[in-house]
């Protein structure tokens, strides 16, 4: 029954990593990458052709893309894995298309704040759209995909409340623009599951076809899995996490990690679902990269699972 398939985007190699201090070495980016490519994974963003003078830790995104296109990483048997790079403008485009070998997805990351539009982007919304029009139009001429990001879909430290009319009118905006899916920031995760039922029942009954839509849920208030439940409630199928829950966004104050790969496949498969993923392989991915950046592992199932 393909409605029981989730499918599950990892993000921790880059909304996991972007915001790391210190300099995370390229061949534990690569490892962290290949290693979560044999876990059944189908799709791992790997990188951000970001200005490096805002995010140094993804300035060595193009070594990551020639690493993945010259040696791509082993997969298991009938998975075929994509790697998307972040890309805010057409500078971005060109590292991400470049002709010996471009990447074949990218995301352009929209928000349904002003506040953090201007704090993310140097930009307001309407100016974020006017720059991500060529960059659409030049990705699907050359045959790449393009996925769509609406940041702060329920409040913004900088804003405040988000009223779910903006983030219809947001996501609306990416998919008319050509984005094939558009996955809902709560960039801070103080969504609750009131707060994220009415989210998803506003855009429903405002026709976006809720197969487009991806929930991207940080955990920074423990409410993530929760909130996961009520986007698979509401038909969602397609899930944003971070192995062992890396991450935050450096321009979101407060913002910690993704709800944890291991924690969301876990859940999905105690009620039923599937994700191809194996979570005994993934546990032992989170536990792994923790102890190289020295973090600690922020899943729960994955540390349980190996204990046991
Ligand atoms: P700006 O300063 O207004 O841009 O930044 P600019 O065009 O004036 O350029 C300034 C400098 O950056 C120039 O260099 C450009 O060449 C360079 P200089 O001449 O000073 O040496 N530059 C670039 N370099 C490499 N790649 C590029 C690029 N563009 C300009 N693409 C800009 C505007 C958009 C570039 C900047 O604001 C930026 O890079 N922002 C990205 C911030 C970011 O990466 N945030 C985290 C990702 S979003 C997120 O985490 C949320 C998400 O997870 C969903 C959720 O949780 O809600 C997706
Ligand atoms: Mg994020």
């Amino acid at each position: 029954n393909p409605s029981d398939f989730v499918k599950i985007v990892e993000v921790g190699p880059r909304d996991g990593l972007q915001n790391e201090k210190t300099i995370v070495p390229l061949e534990t980016k690569i490892s962290l990458i290949e290693r979560l490519s044999t876990t059944g994974l189908r799709v791992i963003e790997a990188g951000s052709f970001v200005a490096p003078k805002w995010v140094p830790q993804m300035a060595d995104s193009t070594s990551i893309l020639t690493h993945l296109s010259r040696s791509p990483p082993p997969a298991p048997k009938d998975v075929s894995v994509s790697y998307p790079f972040l890309v805010p403008n057409l500078k971005g485009l060109e590292s991400a298309l470049t002709p010996s070998n471009p990447a074949s997805e990218i995301s352009i990351f929209a928000s349904a704040s002003e506040g953090f539009s201007q704090k993310n982007l140097n930009c307001s919304i309407d100016e974020s759209f006017k720059r991500f029009a060529p960059v659409v139009q030049q990705a699907l001429a050359s045959g790449v995909k393009v996925r769509g990001y609406v940041s702060m879909v329920i409040a913004c430290p900088y804003s405040g409340e988000t009223p779910p009319e903006k983030v219809v009118e947001v996501t609306k905006r990416l998919l008319d623009m050509g984005c094939y899916e558009v996955s809902l920031g709560d960039t801070t995760g103080v969504g609750n599951p009131y707060s994220i039922d009415v989210l998803m029942k506003a855009l429903v009954d405002a026709g976006v076809p809720v197969e487009k839509l991806a929930c991207h849920f940080h955990d920074t208030y423990g409410q993530a899995i929760v909130n996961c439940m009520v986007g698979l409630a509401n038909g969602v199928r397609v899930f944003d996490s971070s192995v062992a829950g890396l991450g935050g966004c450096p321009y979101a104050k407060g913002a910690t990690g993704n709800v944890a790969t291991e924690d969301l496949v876990y859940f999905l498969h105690s009620v039923g679902m599937t994700t191809g993923v194996d979570l005994e392989k993934v546990s032992e991915v989170g536990a792994w990269i923790s102890k190289a950046i020295g973090r600690k592992n922020n899943s729960k199932v994955g540390p349980a699972l190996l204990a046991k």
